[in-house]
C-alpha cells in the first residue's frame, strides 16, 4: 500500500486532517483500528465544542488559566484565532452538525469559562459530529478509509518517517507514506477507571516515542471529576464500553450539567466545594477530582446532586444513560474521578511537525502547548479540528519514496490466552495506584520500575508475535512509563500533576 499522506486515527483530528490534505490534492489513506465510529473517544465528547464568539481575548484568558501556566502562548492563540472560522467552515457549511438552538445558538457552560461559549448537541456532541465526518470522507472525497487496521510501528530511515506496518485480520504489510499523521487519540485504557474507549491505547505516542520522536508534557494527564460509577456485575472483566476500568462501569457526566446547576454532595449530603474554591462546583477540573477523591474516601461515596436542573429535558442522553444503567437521577448520581485526558503528547509545532522528519501529530496524541498542564472543558474537539486541518495541510505536499521496510510475514499473529489481560491489569493497577491522581516520589520511584519489568516481559514477545492486542498491550505500557518518567522528573505540582503526602487513585 502506498499513499501520499498516511493519517493514523479516525478521531476529528484524524478526519480533519484527512479533509485538509485532501482539499490540498493529496492522495490520503486513513486507517484506523475503529469498526464503529464509536471506538474513537472524540466520538464520547459530551460538552461540546468552545468558540471565541467575538471575543478572543476572554477566551485566550480562560486557556491560560487552566493550564495553570505552562500554555505555549502562540499555539493558545492559534487555537483562540481559528476556533470560530474552523467551526463554521467545517463542521456547520461542510458538515451540517445541528448545533443546539433555535434561531440563536444554545452556547452552554462549563468549568473554568468566563462566559458561555460552548456549542454543543445535548451532551452528547462528539457523536453528533463523527459519524457525519466519517460520512462526508466517504462520500465527498478521495480519503481512503481502511477499518480495522492498526499500525503497529512506525517505519523509518535515517531520521525520517516513511509510512507504517500495518496490521488487519492477522497479516502485516507496509503502508509506505510521503509524510505519515498519527492522531490515534489518548492512552486511557492504561489506568482502572476511564472516560475513554477500551482503543485508547496511546498507539501514537508509543509508536512515535520508541521511533526516537520528542514526547513533552506527559506527566499532565487530566481526570474528569464526575464519571458515574456503576457496579459491572457480569460485565466484560477487561472493561464494559467507554471506560476500561475493572470492576466498575464508568460513563461520564458532563460538567455542562454543573454548567446548568448540579452541585456534588458527599456521602453526609454535605456539598463541599464552596468552601474548597471560590467557583465552587465549577472549580477547575483537577480541583474538583481532586476533592470528590477526597470526599469519596472520608465519606463513603460522592453524588452530584441535579434537583435543580431539568435533568431528562436538557439531557435526555444522560438520562438515557442512567436508566440503562439502573441509576435514578433523583437520588443524586454517583460519581468519582476518572482518566479523562492525556494534555501531553508527541511533541509538535503549530502545524503539527514532530521532532522526525515527515512525522505529524494532532489531537490528543500530540503536544501541542494549548492545553498546558490542565486543559480547559470542551477544547479537546477543537484542538483535533483546528491543529488536525493545519497538520493535514501541512503533511500534503510529499511523495513516498522507495524504503526498505521490515518483513513480518513469518511472525506469530497469535498470543497466549489472558497474556494481554493479566499484564493489562497490572499495568492499570500500577499507574492507578501510583501515577493518578495524586502522586508521592516513592510511588512514581515503584510505578517506573514495575512498569519497567513489564515492559521487558511485552518485548519478550514482540520480537516473534505481531497480535495487535500485544502491541496495543506495549504501546499503553510505554506510554504509563512515559508518565511516570515524566512525573518523577517534575517535582512542582501543576494542574494535573500533583505530588501529596501518599499516592491516591481517585
Ligand atoms: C464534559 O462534557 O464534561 C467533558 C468535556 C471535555 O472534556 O472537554
Amino acid at each position: 500500500m502506498n499513499a501520499d499522506l498516511l493519517v493514523v486515527g479516525s478521531g476529528v483530528a484524524g478526519c480533519s486532517a484527512a479533509l485538509a490534505a485532501d482539499d490540498a490534492g493529496a492522495d490520503v489513506t486513513l486507517v484506523t483500528k475503529a469498526t464503529a465510529p464509536d471506538d474513537a473517544t472524540s466520538y464520547w465528547a459530551q460538552g461540546g465544542i468552545a468558540v471565541s464568539r467575538g471575543d478572543p481575548d476572554a477566551f485566550r484568558e480562560d486557556v491560560l488559566a487552566a493550564g495553570d501556566g505552562a500554555c505555549d502562548p502562540a499555539a493558545v492563540d492559534t487555537l483562540v484565532a481559528a476556533a470560530d472560522d474552523a467551526v463554521r467552515e467545517v463542521l456547520i457549511d461542510r458538515l451540517g452538525v445541528p448545533f443546539d438552538g433555535d434561531d440563536e445558538f444554545d452556547f452552554g457552560r462549563e468549568a473554568a469559562h468566563s462566559e458561555n461559549r460552548i456549542l454543543h448537541v445535548d451532551a452528547a456532541t462528539g457523536a453528533a459530529v463523527l459519524p457525519r465526518f466519517l460520512s462526508h470522507l466517504r462520500t465527498e472525497t478521495s480519503v481512503d478509509v481502511v477499518e480495522d487496521t492498526a499500525a503497529l510501528d512506525l517505519v523509518t530511515h535515517e531520521g525520517r518517517v516513511h509510512g507504517a506496518l500495518l496490521e488487519s485480520g492477522g497479516d502485516v504489510e507496509p503502508c509506505v507514506a510521503g509524510a505519515t499523521l498519527l492522531a490515534t487519540g489518548g492512552i486511557g485504557a492504561a489506568y482502572g477507571r476511564t472516560t475513554n474507549p477500551p482503543g485508547a491505547t496511546g498507539d501514537g505516542v508509543a509508536m512515535a516515542a520508541l521511533a526516537g520522536a520528542d514526547v513533552a508534557d506527559m506527566e499532565y494527564v487530566q481526570f474528569h471529576p464526575t464519571a458515574c460509577v456503576v457496579d459491572s456485575e457480569g460485565a466484560n472483566p477487561a472493561g464494559d464500553r467507554p471506560g476500561t476500568g475493572d470492576g466498575e462501569v464508568p460513563f461520564l457526566v458532563s460538567e455542562a450539567v454543573r454548567g446548568e446547576g448540579a452541585v456534588l454532595r458527599d456521602g453526609d449530603g454535605e456539598r463541599f466545594m464552596p468552601d474548597r474554591h471560590p467557583d465552587a462546583d465549577l472549580a477547575p477540573r483537577d480541583v474538583v477530582a481532586r476533592a470528590v477523591r477526597e470526599r469519596r474516601e472520608a465519606t463513603g461515596e460522592v453524588r452530584l446532586d441535579v434537583s435543580g436542573v431539568a435533568f431528562a429535558a436538557e439531557f435526555p442522553g444522560l438520562a438515557e444513560r442512567c436508566r440503562e444503567h439502573g441509576v435514578d437521577p433523583d437520588e443524586g448520581i454517583p460519581v468519582a474521578p476518572a482518566q479523562h485526558f492525556l494534555c501531553g503528547g508527541i511533541d509538535v509545532d503549530r502545524d503539527g511537525r514532530a521532532s522526525l522528519d515527515r512525522l505529524f501529530a494532532a489531537g490528543e496524541c500530540a503536544r501541542t502547548g494549548v492545553h498546558g498542564a490542565n486543559r480547559l472543558a470542551s477544547t479537546s474537539l477543537l484542538e483535533g479540528l483546528v491543529f488536525g486541518r493545519r497538520a493535514g495541510r501541512a503533511a500534503a505536499g510529499f511523495d513516498p519514496e522507495p524504503v526498505e521496510t521490515p518483513d513480518l510475514r513469518d511472525s506469530d499473529p497469535a498470543l497466549p490466552e489472558r497474556f494481554a489481560a493479566e499484564k493489562f491489569h497490572r499495568l492499570r493497577s500500577t499507574m492507578s495506584e501510583h501515577v493518578g491522581i495524586e502522586r508521592t516520589p516513592d510511588g512514581l520511584r515503584k510505578a517506573g520500575a514495575g512498569l519497567r519489568r513489564l515492559k521487558g516481559e511485552v518485548d519478550a514477545y514482540t520480537r516473534t508475535r505481531t497480535a495487535r492486542e500485544l502491541y496495543e498491550l506495549r504501546n499503553a505500557t510505554v506510554c504509563g512509563l512515559l508518565v511516570a518518567r515524566a512525573a518523577a522528573e517534575n517535582d512542582t505540582s501543576r494542574g494535573c500533576h500533583h505530588l501529596a503526602a501518599e499516592s491516591h487513585a481517585d
